[in-house]
Order: C-alpha cells, then structure tokens, then sequence
C-alpha cells in the first residue's frame, strides 16, 4: 500500500522551511495554505506572524518569498495583497503525483491511513421493534453507513452498535396478546417477506391494542407481563424473542432495499444491556453521581433547568423499580468502554434527543467511565421535511413509512434511466433504477450538514442537473463510456506534456481526495466529501468540454487525458463508495 504526499502537503513542507529559515521563532507555525483562484495554492499564514513578531507584513512576506526553494514541485510564488504568497506547482509535478496515485494497486488512491488507529464505536441505524421505520431512521442508517465507512477508510478499528428499541413496558401488551392468540404470528420465517412481517406485526399490533384500551382485566394482565420480562421469565422472554425475529425480518429487508450492509451479531439492543442495569445503578448511587430523589435513582445538572426553572434530573431507575432509556444508554457505555475498548464513542441519532444524550455523556464523565482518552460524540442529525418545511408526515398526519418512499424514490428513477437508456436491458434499467434511486435518497440526505433539516423531495433528488448523485453517476458512466470507446488505446501518464487550465484544476482536485476524506472522516463530515465529488464532477465537465480527448493533438496528449479521465473516474468512484452509493458503468 503506497501512501502519496498531496501536493498541498509538499508545498505546506516548503512554505514552513522557508518560514523557519526567515523567522526562527516561526518555526512550527501554520502558512495556512488555500487553494485559491489566483493561482494554485494561496499561504495567508504571514499576516498573523508578521503581525506577532512586529513586522511589516509585506516585507516578511518578501522575505519568506526569497526562501522557498522552487523547482520541482513549486514553479512559481510571488508576493501578493498585504503579504499573501501565491503559489504556482509545476505541470510535471500535478501528474506525477496523479501517477502515483493511479499506481496506487491498493484502489486507495495514495490516501495515507493512520499509523496509531484508535477504536470507535459507533451507534447507528437503530429502528424499533414491532413499529415502521420512518425518514429519522433512514437518516442515522446512511449517515452512519457513511461514516464508518470514511472512518474504516482512514484505518480507524469500527464497532458497530445498531441500539435498537426491543425492550420496555410496551412489549407487555404484545406479549400478552400472543400468548392469548398464538395462532398469529404462526409460520416459518423465512417464507415471509420483509412486507409481510410488518404487517403482521401492525396487525397484532392493532389488535393488542384494542384490547388494551377496553379490556380491564386484559390491561391488568399485559401489566403483569411487564413485570415477568424484566423478571427474565422464559416463556415472556420466548414470546418476547418472535417479536424481535419478526421485526428483524423486516429490518433486513429494508437496509438491504438501501442496499446496505447490516450484520445480526452488532444487532445489540436495549436488551442486550438487561443484565448491567442493576450494576449501572449501584455503581452511580455508590459513587454518589445519582441520588435517590422520592423514590428514583436521579442525578442532577447544574445548567439544566425545566421551563419552571426546576432542575430536571437524568432518571436512571423509576420509583417502581423500573429502568428506562438513561440506564441502557448508561450501560451501553460501560459495555464500549470496558469491553470493547472504545476510544470513541459515535452515536448518530436525532437533535431532538441532544439532551437526553448531553445528560448520559455528563453522568458518564462523573462516573469517571468517559474522560480524556475516551470521549462521546452525538452526531445529531435535522429533522426531515416535506416540500411544504413541516416535518414530514402524510395527508392524514401520520409519520411516512420509510419503504413508501424508497420504492417511490426507485420508481421516479427507473423513469429518469428509462428515458435515457441507450441500450440498456429491461433488467439493467431495473438494476440502474434501484441503485439511482437509492443513491439519490442517500446522496440528498448526506450533501446537506447532518445537523440541518432538509426538505424530501424526489423531484428535486433525481434531477440530472444539479448537486445529485445521478449527476455524479452520469459523469462516472460518460467516463467509463469514454474509456471503452478508447479501445486499444490506453490511459497512461504523460509528466512531460504541459497541462491546459481545465486539466490542471481537474489535476489538483483529484489531489484534494486525501485531504478532503481525512476532514471529512474526523469531523464526522460526509457531507464535505459530497460537496467534493460534486466539485470532481463539474471540473471534470469543463475540462471535458474545454479539452477534446480521443480526438486530442498528439497521441500522448490523448493518453495522458484518457489517463486524467480514468484517475477522476476512480476517485470518484471511490468516493461515492464511501457515501454508500453505487456507480453504474452504464447509464
Ligand atoms: N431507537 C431509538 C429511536 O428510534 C434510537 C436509539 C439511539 N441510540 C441510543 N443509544 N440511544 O429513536
């Protein structure tokens, strides 16, 4: 595996020696480098020194100048504005690095890994037991495939935790139904289909609830039966056991619809953590972290307040014995750490439970489990809305369900390929279709920052024009296209031919790839490695529309371009796996 050094680190290298060697005590210090529109590269860094070491910006930035080394990497700087650098990199050195790059056999594209890898855990696509998934379990599903694929990217170790809801009071009432109707759910599982298995837990569902909400003596029973699965009877927990099944039948069927990869064994509910609950408690109340207040095990925060400005307390245990969300968020946490020797705590769920999770993390930094060297992290992630800005619900004001929509998503899709398709199959459009629809459901939901609400709307998502996976899928398939057009030809580096404007932006940006993962991967970001690929892709555009390529000058010029267009192809490529979202070779 054969890292590569961005160019923007070579230059970073350059500028910081020159630094050193003008002004000692700048040694260390950042030039701050930019792509910029003046030349390749801008370093604004000087202001801020001349400005710490009392000296005439301009004539520091001179100074610095007169020290960079140019040759093979740096063709050209010169001093610009009140004391910036513009930097120029030489041709020869914008596609050799790309070279490099494109030798790369890993498929890694040179981008470094880390040499100290440090363990994250990360909570995502976390859906309910017996209930629909809606868009909020969509977005922790692909926003968390994402970021641990950026993150397993850079070399971090990734555990995943899919902390689904398969515990509490609500089970008592559906297991008390299927013990009293067990004929219901009777059928081998793997005849039922992902479909069916909700809608027979909808139906049971329904009907244990009728029967809830008229049936006195039935209330009292499915109360008790509450009691009994915390109590860890068998034949609660068995019952308990087909609801899980079931709905993990319909799970499945739907990560695989976004054609995403879901493992049963870090399938780790809310039950998974029964047995710390006790312990959990003890070991906070001991500590003093939690107290007993009327009867429940509390801990209280300085800075949060209700709206009576009463403190409101994190409950870890209620008055009745009972244990709630707190303390298997607080377990789940003992489990990562000390198990699995979580560095990193990720967990990507909902704003609206940021203060659920503010109050855990806190109590868990008290308890001494979270400190320096392991942290948590909410990736919280907006809300999404309908085309009218409300948070998305359908005419009848019920919440969407999560199917609906992708099957729509591949529908409009499917269209949007049939109109185009040249020749493609009726097979291949229906395979096209799915992987342009879901990777539009995806691309939408990870182009805008996690913590921002966005509209849902599939006119918008499928559109060819525009920042949308199908634009980025159509740039990769015109790309392979061209390169299978090219026939004996093949792509090949050529460093001493001299880059046209178009080719090196296009150059330095397919150079940006490393950097940008690695912000993107650290900052929990995808939504910066999206807004990248987009860029790929329109510079690829102007280049393709600036500077002919099976039909360039010289037979070098037209493999170093079909080169150009194979090195943007695989980044792209690679990029977009990263996101989750295919690329066909034909569309
Ligand atoms: N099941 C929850 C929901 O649907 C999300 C769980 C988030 N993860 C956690 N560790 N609390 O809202």
């Amino acid at each position: 595996m054969a890292s590569v050094t961005s160019l923007s680190d070579s230059v970073q290298q350059h500028l910081a020696s020159a630094l050193s060697a003008t002004l000692p005590e700048a040694a260390g210090a950042d030039p701050l480098l930019r792509r910029s529109d003046r030349a390749d590269f801008q370093a604004n860094g000087i202001l801020a020194l001349a400005k710490k070491a009392k000296a005439n910006p301009r004539e520091l930035a001179t100074q610095v100048f007169s020290q960079v080394v140019t040759g093979d990497v740096i063709k050209d700087v010169e001093v610009s504005g009140p004391g910036f650098l513009n930097i120029t990199i030489a041709d020869r050195a914008i596609t050799e690095n790309l070279a490099a790059r494109y030798a790369d056999e890993s498929g890694r594209l040179g981008v470094p890994q880390a040499a100290h890898p440090g363990t994250t855990v990360i909570d995502y696509a976390q859906p309910n037991v017996a209930k629909e998934m809606h868009v909020g379990h969509l977005r922790s599903a692909v926003i968390g495939d994402a970021a641990v694929h950026l993150l397993e990217f850079t070399g971090e170790n990734v555990i995943r935790r899919h902390h689904i809801g398969d515990w509490g009071t609500q089970f008592g009432m559906l297991i008390q139904y299927l013990d009293e109707h067990p004929h219901e759910l009777d059928h081998k599982a793997a005849q039922v289909t992902g479909e069916e298995a909700m809608s027979n837990l909808d139906r049971l569902y329904k009907a244990a609830r009728k029967l809830f909400d008229s049936d006195e003596e039935f209330k009292t029973r499915a109360r008790r039966r509450v009691v009994d699965l915390q109590a860890g009877d068998p034949r609660t927990l068995a019952t308990w056991q087909k609801f899980v099944d079931e709905s993990k039948i319909y799970f499945f069927s739907v990560f695989e619809k976004l054609d995403m990869e879901i493992q049963d064994p870090d399938i780790v509910g809310e039950s998974g953590y029964n047995d710390m609950l006790a312990e959990t408690c003890r070991l906070l109340e001991e500590s003093g972290v939690a107290v007993r207040s009327e009867g429940a095990l509390c801990v209280f925060f300085e800075d949060i307040k209700g709206p009576d400005g009463n403190p409101v307390p994190l409950i870890v245990q209620k008055s009745d014995g009972g244990y709630g969300y707190a303390a298997t968020d607080l377990s789940a946490i003992r489990d990562r750490v000390f198990n699995l020797k979580a560095n990193t705590l990720l967990y990507v769920v909902d704003a609206r439970q940021a203060l659920h999770f503010r109050m855990v993390f806190e109590t868990a930094r008290r308890a001494g489990w979270l400190n320096e060297d392991v942290t948590a992290v909410q990736l919280a992630f907006g809300t999404v809305l309908g085309k009218d800005g409300k948070p998305f619900k359908t005419r009848e004001g019920e919440t969407v369900r999560l199917v609906d929509l992708l099957d729509e998503a591949i529908e409009r899709a499917s269209a949007v390929v049939r109109e185009k398709a040249q020749d493609l199959s009726e097979q291949e459009i229906s395979e096209r279709g799915a992987q342009v629809g879901i990777g539009a459901v995806k691309y939408a939901d990870l182009s805008t920052s996690a913590n921002r609400d966005y509209k849902f709307d599939l006119d918008q998502m499928v559109s060819l024009n525009g920042d949308t996976s199908v634009y980025l899928q159509y740039a990769y398939a015109r790309i392979r296209s061209i390169l299978r057009k090219a026939g004996e030809v093949r792509p090949a580096a050529r460093p001493e031919l001299e880059l046209a404007e178009a080719e090196r932006a296009l150059g330095l940006h397919v150079d940006a790839f490393a950097e940008t993962v690695a912000e993107a991967a650290s900052e929990y970001a995808p939504h910066k490695l999206a807004a990248y690929l987009y860029q790929l892709a329109s510079l690829y555009t102007t280049f393709y529309d600036k500077c002919p390529v099976l039909k360039a000058e010289t037979p070098e010029q037209v493999e170093n371009r079909l080169f150009l267009c194979d090195v943007t192809a695989r980044t792209l490529h690679q990029g977009m796996a990263l996101l989750g979202i295919r690329t066909p070779e034909k569309l």
